[in-house]
């Protein structure tokens, strides 16, 4: 068993930590932040991921948080660069909170091995080598090691991962790093530096280009009369292909996917290479969020003084995470239309990112009187949502299904209008609503 010292208390380096400690190595976690070691010291996570909790609760012995970077890197075999890496204005990807990792680094003996998990672009190896180096830090090691969590799975991904990519200058640190995983099951991928840095670009540019591929064949299918559910089960069942990431919806949002896209699409202009498809799945992304306003308005007419309701607000269910949440797009677009917006979700709590927005404490409360349902985050909640009380609080029973999680016949039959993304639609129908006490008519 080792010591490891992880940079970086976020998605990555807490469920990073928490997993070796779970396969028995004593963890170290620094990060910067007060308000982040903080409540991590007294046992209270900073987000939402499924199973997290439970993991660090029972190896609290063999974790520490601290903001003393000396207390991660002293003594470690290991040392993790977990911290951001977001984007800059120009698309590339912002490496100053590596360079201050390296700033941050004591005097260490050893051969430790530094290992880059956050996202970087390639090239980022050498660069940082040769920083170790002009710091007279040759007996520090290297390696590439990239992360493939999905938040709401990041613990099953880590524990139960397709493969370890594994790159590194010196062969025998990729082998210390190979040890590192050893009780997991996985196929190990060693390779280049370079190489380990590109597959995790690539391996996330390919998972957007599905997503904008099927959604692209969504936005036919609605024009030819195909459902796009039934095309993606077809494709899905070969098996060049596979079902996975053939989800139409309103687009791809979070931490990675939007900024991971403009770093390899950066990268390549960079490099002299215009990288077409990468810009079209850039491109087709951004427009898609924006479709379900014109569904809206193909319904409602002018959205200038409708209410629109928006249920799910994180960028995907299970996460608390509102990074690039396609909500914001979509809402900030609302309101530019003069719609009256409100929010629901069950754990996200966007704050500024949705100025403007009435957040609501429950889905009731967001639909009531409201123009239309839209379905942004396929929360489990939202799968009872046609329900006659549904239908008779709103003031249109419009449901905008942006992820498909509805049946539209289903949702037909209990009188609304259905839009779904790729599927047949459904028009507003007059269907008898319960008299209010009131006004003894239907409104
Ligand atoms: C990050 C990157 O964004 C992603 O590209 C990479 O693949 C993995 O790490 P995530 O863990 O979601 O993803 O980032 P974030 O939640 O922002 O956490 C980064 C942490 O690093 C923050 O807690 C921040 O305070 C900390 N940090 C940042 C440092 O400890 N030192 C710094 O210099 C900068
Ligand atoms: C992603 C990658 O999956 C993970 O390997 C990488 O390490 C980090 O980035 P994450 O951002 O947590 O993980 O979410 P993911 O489940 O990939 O979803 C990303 C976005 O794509 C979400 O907005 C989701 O709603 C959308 N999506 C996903 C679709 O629209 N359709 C799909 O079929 C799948």
């Amino acid at each position: 068993m080792s010591k490891i010292g992880i940079f970086g208390a976020g998605w990555v380096g807490l469920v990073t930590g928490a997993c070796f400690a779970e396969l028995g190595h004593t963890v170290v976690i620094r990060d910067v932040a007060t308000e982040r070691i903080e409540p991590l010291q007294q046992g209270d996570l900073p987000f939402y991921e499924p199973e997290l909790a439970d993991v660090v609760e029972r190896n609290r012995h063999r974790l520490t948080f601290t903001l003393d970077p000396a207390e991660a890197a002293g003594d470690a075999e290991f040392l993790y660069v977990c911290v951001g890496t977001p984007s800059t204005y120009s698309g590339d990807a912002n490496l100053s909170y590596v360079w201050s990792v390296l700033d941050d680094l004591p005097e260490l003996d050893g051969r430790p091995v530094l290992v880059m998990k956050s996202t970087v672009p390639v090239g980022t190896g050498e660069k940082v080598r040769s920083a170790l180096d002009a710091r007279g830090l040759e007996h520090i090691g290297y390696a590439s090691n990239p992360e493939f969590l999905s938040e709401g799975t990041a613990i099953r991904d880590f524990m139960h991962p397709d493969r370890i990519v594994i790159g590194a200058f010196e062969p025998a640190d990729g082998d210390r790093v190979e040890e590192l995983h050893e009780s997991l099951e996985a196929p190990i991928v060693r390779s280049d530096v370079g190489s380990a840095e590109m597959i995790k670009l690539a391996a996330n540019a390919f998972l957007m280009t599905r997503i904008s591929f099927i959604n692209e064949i969504a936005n036919v299918c609605e024009l030819v009369g195909a459902d796009v559910q039934e095309v993606a089960r077809g494709v899905g069942l070969d098996h060049r292909l596979g079902p996975h990431f053939l989800r139409a919806g309103i687009g791809y949002g979070g931490s990675c996917f939007p900024k991971d896209a403009s770093a390899l699409k950066q990268l390549a202009s960079n490099s002299g290479y215009h990288f077409q498809l990468l810009s079209a799945v850039i491109e087709v992304n951004e427009l898609q969020k924006r479709r379900v306003v014109a569904k809206l308005v193909k319904h409602l007419g002018k959205l200038r003084g409708k209410r629109v309701a928006l249920l799910g607000l994180a960028f995907k269910p299970n996460t608390d995470d509102m990074r690039e949440a396609p909500s914001i797009v979509l809402a900030s677009r609302l309101l530019a239309e003069g719609a009256e917006v409100r929010g629901w979700d069950p754990v996200a709590e966007p704050g500024e990112l949705l100025k403007g927005v009435e957040i609501s404490g429950t889905v009731a409360e967001a639909v009531k009187d409201a123009d239309a349902a839209v379905i942004v985050t396929e929360w489990d909640e939202l799968r009872a949502l046609a329900s006659p009380e549904i239908r008779n609080s709103m003031r249109t029973p419009l449901i905008v299904d942006g992820r498909n999680v509805l049946d539209p016949n289903a949702v037909r039959k209990a009188g609304f209008a259905y839009e779904g993304i790729g599927r047949a639609s459904s028009p507003l129908v007059d269907f008898p609503r319960p008299q209010s006490p009131s006004t003894g008519s239907s409104e």
